[in-house]
């Protein structure tokens, strides 16, 4: 199985780590790089984040940002407040780099990354990012999985202490991802959106990059759903599938399946077969627009053991068609309802 977790899902069995990664031990003083880190309150020669990541610079300086005193492992306090920042704040992009290749990203958030002094993200995703990007930032902080928290309180740091800032993740930022949790953390320090000009720089979420590959499966209503039990319980994701399944939507599944979501992902097979005939189409698309791509068409009865097998991860994404939805020349179809109204 794959280990390229999505941080935003936070599945620490997935990592050989604790999420507590090294830290970078070559911090400088903020004043040997161009950039301004880090609270007026504390002493940027000394001050190093805590979130677990590696912080570079395009220069030979590096420096350590923010004025956060939380880890991995108590991320949930916030550490500095508005109070604590001298400088005219930056501004904060959070920004979708949709499936994963160059060609997957809008124009928008390329410029975006190309504005930004720092590019703030988890390792993986800050790896999909072009050369020609992360080679003109100031700095790049980048964190293992987990510290979703702390990168995204390290990232709004950066940007109180004068940087323009972008935070990357996959896909789309509103789509299981950090926008929400980065303006309330800006709220949480006193601060405001206006104040950090914070804009959303959308990108293809992974439901429409997977969809694309699988055919035409998602033209009619659709839900998606997460299998992440992380944020939300079992039981009210379990209530999500049967609703959503009871009814003629299409449903995209997000984070299908982990060792420790092994249940997860079977309980989900069998709402879903409760509500679906096991002849219903499903396609499985596994790391859209990345190198070790996988498509597969297959249908809903055959789902449960392919939970198993490398297709399925926590880089799939899985898509249940309604029950008009057919299979036509490798494709999955599903009618908008033109046929009921035109002849063709
Ligand atoms: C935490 S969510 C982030 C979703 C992301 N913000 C989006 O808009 O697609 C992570 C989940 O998105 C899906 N995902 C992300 N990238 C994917 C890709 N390239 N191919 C297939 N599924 C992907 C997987 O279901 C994964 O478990």
């Amino acid at each position: 199985m794959s280990t390229d977790t999505d941080p935003e899902s936070t599945d620490a069995d997935e990592s050989t780590s604790n999420c507590g990664a090294s830290t970078d031990t070559e911090a400088e003083t903020a004043s040997d790089s161009g950039s301004k880190c880090g609270a007026s309150s504390s002493d940027s020669t000394s001050s190093e984040s805590k979130c677990g990541g590696s912080s570079s610079s395009s220069s030979d300086s590096t420096s350590s940002c923010g004025a956060s005193s939380d880890d991995d492992s108590t991320e949930k306090e916030v550490g500095a407040t508005v109070e604590d920042f001298d400088a005219d704040p930056g501004q904060l992009m959070a920004v979708g780099l949709g499936p994963g290749h160059p060609e997957g990203m809008t124009q928008r958030a390329r410029e975006a990354l190309l504005e930004a002094d720092h590019i703030v993200g988890y390792t993986t995703y800050i790896e999909l990012i072009p050369d020609e990007i992360t080679e003109q930032a100031e700095e790049i902080y980048d964190t293992p999985m987990c510290g979703e928290v702390s990168r995204t309180e390290e990232s709004v740091d950066r940007t109180l202490a004068g940087n323009d800032v972008a935070i990357v993740g996959s896909g789309d930022p509103n789509v299981y991802a950090l926008a929400g949790l980065a303006l309330e953390i800006i709220e949480s320090k006193g601060a405001t959106a206006s104040m950090v000009d914070f804009e959303v720089v959308p990108g293809v979420p992974a439901a429409q990059s997977c969809g694309a590959r699988l055919g035409a499966p998602l033209v009619n209503d659709t839900v998606s759903i997460s299998l992440s039990d992380h944020l939300v319980p079992m039981p009210e994701i379990e209530s999500r599938l049967h609703a959503a399944a009871k009814e003629s939507f299409t449903i995209t599944i997000y984070n299908p399946w982990s060792r420790k979501r092994r249940d997860n992902f079977q309980k989900c097979c069998e709402i879903l077969l409760t509500h679906r005939d096991p002849d219903t189409p499903v396609g499985i698309v596994h790391a859209a627009g990345r190198e070790d791509e996988q498509v597969m068409i297959t249908e809903l009865g055959e789902l449960e053991e392919l939970g198993e097998s490398e297709i399925i991860d926590m880089t799939t994404t899985i898509v249940v068609g309604n029950e008009e939805t057919y299979v036509w020349d490798d494709r999955m179809v599903t009618p908008r309802g033109y046929e009921t109204k035109y002849d063709y």
